[in-house]
């Protein structure tokens, strides 16, 4: 009986290609190009992004769409973050509560908050984006392609952040002692912003 032969070697870590499941398909210059090459929407695009959760992404995104209504914009939400959806539930509430109520309150026109993929969120954009002054995006609090295009389409973004250095981490390296900053975090690395 002929010997088995030896299996076939596996790539070792540092042989194998590397793969980032977070920018396949959303490499930034693809994303770019993608956008560049879509028709501009006539609305303003504002985020509120930070990959730290519990800084007030949602607080601020409701108080901005909120707000800019009442100021008598157009305004449209997009809730991004498709498990708390914080942004989403809390315009719904308000809008059952002040149809409850029979009164007038300052609500976004459209709230979308089915948007699986980066292509589809610029679909959406196209779709809502003719009849709005203004689209607010509120993230969710971690890295994803979706995201990324999110902050790329965006004319603003906001970022909320608390002051401990745990939550600062993700916007800058900072020395222990004397606090002097040694480098971005990974948030500011990735939208590209230097402390
Ligand atoms: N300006 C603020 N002052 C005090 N508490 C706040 C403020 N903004 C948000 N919060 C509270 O912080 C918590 C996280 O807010 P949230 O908007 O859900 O953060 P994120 O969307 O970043 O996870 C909530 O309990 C919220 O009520
Ligand atoms: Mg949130």
């Amino acid at each position: 009986m002929e010997p088995r032969p030896p299996p076939a070697k596996r790539p070792s870590a540092q042989t194998a290609p590397r793969r980032d499941p977070l920018l396949d398909g959303e490499r930034p210059d693809g994303v770019i190009a993608d956008i560049m090459g879509r028709p501009q929407p006539d609305a303003r695009m504002i985020i509120v992004a930070n990959e730290k959760g519990g800084v007030g992404k949602s607080t601020i995104a409701f108080h901005l769409c909120t707000a800019l209504a009442d100021a008598g914009l157009k305004v449209a939400a997009i809730d991004l973050d498709r498990r708390q959806q914080t942004l989403s539930r809390v315009l719904q509430n308000r809008d059952s509560a002040a149809r409850r109520l029979d009164t007038a309150l300052p609500i976004p026109r459209q709230i979308n908050r089915q948007v699986p993929s980066g292509s589809v969120l610029c679909q959406e954009v196209g779709r809502i984006g003719w009849d709005a002054n203004v689209i607010v995006i509120n993230a969710a609090g971690y890295d994803s392609p979706i995201a990324r295009r999110a902050i790329a389409l965006a004319d603003a973004r906001v970022t909320p952040v608390n002051n401990p250095f745990i939550d600062l981490d993700v916007l800058e390296h900072s020395h222990p002692v004397p606090l002097d900053i040694t480098g971005p975090g990974c948030f500011s690395a990735t939208v590209g912003i230097q402390p």
